[in-house]
């Protein structure tokens, strides 16, 4: 029996209609544009600013017209799988509220909180629910980070964004799709990249919200030092035991947190320039949804048979890759 592998079959992508630059957080913040662009590469981010709209509701307008264009109804997808730390409630899943809004009458699924490596994790396990005979499997990564950033602490408010994407995986018997990943984890590194108050360690009180804790808290430097080394080595360890090297491999999908690490990452790899994908300018760190997003914008340039490495790192800490055989040529 041939092996089945979980091809990617359609991307889809969302970001708010809000745009927040460099500029305004001058007014929000002591930075400046130069500062954050060239400590970063951001420019300018989006946020969800709707009353009433959460990250179901992103991914809601990313899911849509994917399902649409490729023709296919809500109620074929099996499995739902949505990467992300800012589901619209604690409970329940947001992938849940997902299949309510779209339809997916027959799915079921769950949500993975990995931070950044949300996308991957659920991209891994989406893969397996594949290879044992699932057939439609929904692999989401969205995040609303405007909903847990301090818009008066100059080390968060400039790196994140909302926005997300989602891939079809439909299996696959030529070889197509998820061929290879590593995934790792360190939980020792989380206070340096957390949430403080909100779950069952800290629940929510007064004083909690009057010390700010229910926002982000990263010490840029530590995670900085870490993503630097760790998404470089893992990006290169999956390149090496799968035999590709800088020429075989057509592009890097890394995770849009900062681009000297982007750049690190794609230097321990041997890259040329033009095969690493960027659009942190425009987005900041949408964290589960940076990967997603990336193919979403660059979908047009992606040919069947072409070597892809997806590769991120998070808070966690959590961090990986994973190598994709793309499966169709553009429309
Ligand atoms: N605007 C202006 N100045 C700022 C600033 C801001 N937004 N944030 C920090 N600074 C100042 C600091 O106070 C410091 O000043 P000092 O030298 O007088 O003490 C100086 O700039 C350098 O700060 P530092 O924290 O060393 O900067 P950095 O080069 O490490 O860049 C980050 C900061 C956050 C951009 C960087 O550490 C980073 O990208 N870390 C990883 C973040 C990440 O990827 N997070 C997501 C993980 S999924």
């Amino acid at each position: 029996m041939q092996k089945v592998t979980a091809a990617i079959t359609a991307v889809g992508g969302y970001v708010p209609e809000t745009v927040l630059t460099n500029k305004d957080l001058e007014k929000l913040v002591d930075t400046s544009d130069e500062w954050i662009t060239t400590r970063t590469g951001i420019k300018e981010r989006h946020i969800l600013r709707e009353p009433g709209k959460a990250t179901s509701d992103m991914a809601v307008r990313a899911i849509l017209p994917m399902l649409e264009k490729k023709g296919i109804s809500p109620e074929e997808i099996d499995v739902i799988l949505v990467g992300t730390i800012t589901g619209d409630y604690i409970f329940p899943a947001c992938a849940n509220i997902i299949a309510d809004k779209i339809g997916a009458k027959n799915a079921w699924g769950f949500d993975i909180a990995a931070a950044c490596s949300g996308f991957l994790y659920a991209l891994e396990t989406g893969s397996r629910f594949i290879q044992s005979g699932s057939k439609k499997v929904l692999v989401c990564g969205f995040d609303k980070m405007s909903s847990i950033i301090d818009y008066t602490d100059r080390n968060t408010c400039i790196i994140f964004g909302d926005g997300g994407g989602c891939v079809l995986l439909e299996p696959n018997t030529d070889g197509y799709g998820v061929r290879d990943s590593i995934l790792k984890m360190d939980g020792s590194g989380r206070e340096f990249l957390y949430q403080p108050a909100g779950g069952s360690m800290s629940p929510p009180t007064m004083e909690t919200v009057t010390n700010r804790q229910h926002y982000v808290y990263q010490e840029g430097k530590t995670v900085f030092k870490f993503a630097v080394t760790n998404m470089a080595d893992v990006s290169y360890d999956i390149m090496d035991r799968n035999g590709l090297n800088a020429d075989s491999v057509d592009w890097l999908i890394a995770h849009q947190a900062n681009l000297r690490i982007i750049d690190a990452t794609a230097e321990r790899m041997g890259l040329d320039k033009e095969k690493v994908l960027v659009n942190i300018d425009r987005y900041g760190n949408t964290t589960a949804g940076t990967l997603p997003l990336l193919m979403y914008d660059f979908e047009k340039k992606f040919k069947k048979g072409d070597n892809l490495i997806l590769s991120t790192f998070g808070g966690g800490f959590t961090w990986g890759s994973i190598y994709i055989k793309w499966a169709y040529d553009p429309s």
